[in-house]
């Protein structure tokens, strides 16, 4: 189906050094994909080959049913939006967005309009005279955008589109990305370092370690139930516990979620589906909706917890005091992947 994306084996080396191991990934048409991962894993080469900018050592790209490896960037029916925009400076908005159609030989009145369509849509018509040089950084990247889309891709490729932006405009542009995204019913493959912003985006996301895969799939199923220590630790919100020579009845390695552990008097019966974990409070802390309270629970390992303020005994919770960690034995979270 046209924008479906298919990853099979896809392998590059560099020199001896493998980059991107054997990925095997399908993106479905219209879906919205972040690859996600720390600095160095292979999103960006993995982008990188799906545009054609990047030959494969080995494996298969398939854009839209056909195999395309060996096919250049501008066969394949794909646009990559780069970090820096890469915006011509000479050009005005206007015509950097119609920049692809002029190289095509579209006629100026046709390219004209159909940038019109796209400045409008990326909400930057009023700036089609500007020098990219006197847009802020979000309007550059509007630009940058509406230059991607206006050879209508099949599939749209973004190496952290974001990641140049402050906080606030951040949030802003990735509400409009995904506006986009869904108004045009493209296929959007998204690199970036934040589990925010792909958990925001995401119909799938794409956890990467050292040129793998770790794990794929919704963000909520993710965030339920890490895969491996590593998604649980990169995804955050989880504690990972190694319980080898501390807790011996419990399992060697799992996670728990810091807002699914409760705090109690260590002379606190629990009730049959509750573990309990003994701690001692190291830190509370105060942020707004909630206490980032830590514990050490031995071995020098420490465990977060989320507490809502109405759930806070602060006679019980303050640092030095003894207590039990405990959370429903469902929501203990033991690892598919163990390295
Ligand atoms: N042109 C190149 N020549 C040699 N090694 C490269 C080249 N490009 C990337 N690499 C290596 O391949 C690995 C993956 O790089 P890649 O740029 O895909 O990572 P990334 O996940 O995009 O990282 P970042 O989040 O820092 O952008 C890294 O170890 C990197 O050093
Ligand atoms: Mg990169």
């Amino acid at each position: 189906m046209k924008g479906n994306v298919e990853l099979i084996n896809l392998t590059k080396h560099y020199g001896n050094s493998p980059a991107v191991s054997a990925l095997n990934l399908t993106i479905e048409a219209g879906q919205y994909c972040c690859l996600l991962g720390p600095s160095g894993c292979g999103k960006s080469t993995t982008l990188r080959m799906i545009a054609g900018h990047e030959s494969v050592t080995s494996g298969t790209v398939r854009l839209s049913g056909n195999e395309v490896t060996q096919l250049s960037p501008r066969q394949r029916g794909t646009a990559m939006m780069f970090q820096n925009y890469a915006l011509f400076p000479h050009m005005t908005c206007m015509e950097n967005v119609a920049y692809g159609l002029k190289v095509a030989g579209v006629s100026k009145t046709e390219r004209t309009q159909a940038a019109k369509d796209m400045l409008a849509l990326v909400d930057m018509l009023e700036h089609q005279h500007k020098l990219p040089a006197h847009l802020s950084g979000g309007q550059q990247q509007r630009i940058a955008l509406a230059r991607a889309l206006i050879c209508k891709p099949d599939v749209i490729l973004l190496d952290e589109p974001l990641s140049a932006l402050d906080p606030f405009l951040r949030i802003q542009m990735r509400k409009e990305l995904k506006r986009i995204q869904r108004q045009l019913g493209l296929t959007f493959i998204h690199v970036t370092h934040s589990q925010e912003e792909a958990f925001a985006l995401a119909d799938i996301a794409v956890v990467m370690k050292d040129g793998v895969i770790e794990q794929s799939g919704n963000p909520k199923s993710i965030f339920e139930k890490p895969a491996s220590a590593f998604v649980a630790d990169f995804i955050g919100g989880h504690n990972v516990i190694n319980a080898n020579d501390t807790h011996p009845d419990f399992p060697p390695s799992f996670s728990v979620r810091a807002d699914h552990i409760h705090i109690t008097a260590p002379t606190h019966t629990p009730s049959a589906e509750t573990i309990s974990m003994p701690a001692e409070i190291v830190d509370v802390e105060f942020q707004a909706q909630f206490y980032f309270v830590e514990a050490d629970i031995g071995n020098g390992q420490r465990c977060m917890c989320f507490i809502p303020e109405h759930k806070l005994d602060p006679l019980l919770v303050s640092s030095g005091q003894r207590v039990d960690l405990n959370w429903h034995k469902n929501q203990m979270n033991t690892f598919t992947i163990t390295h």
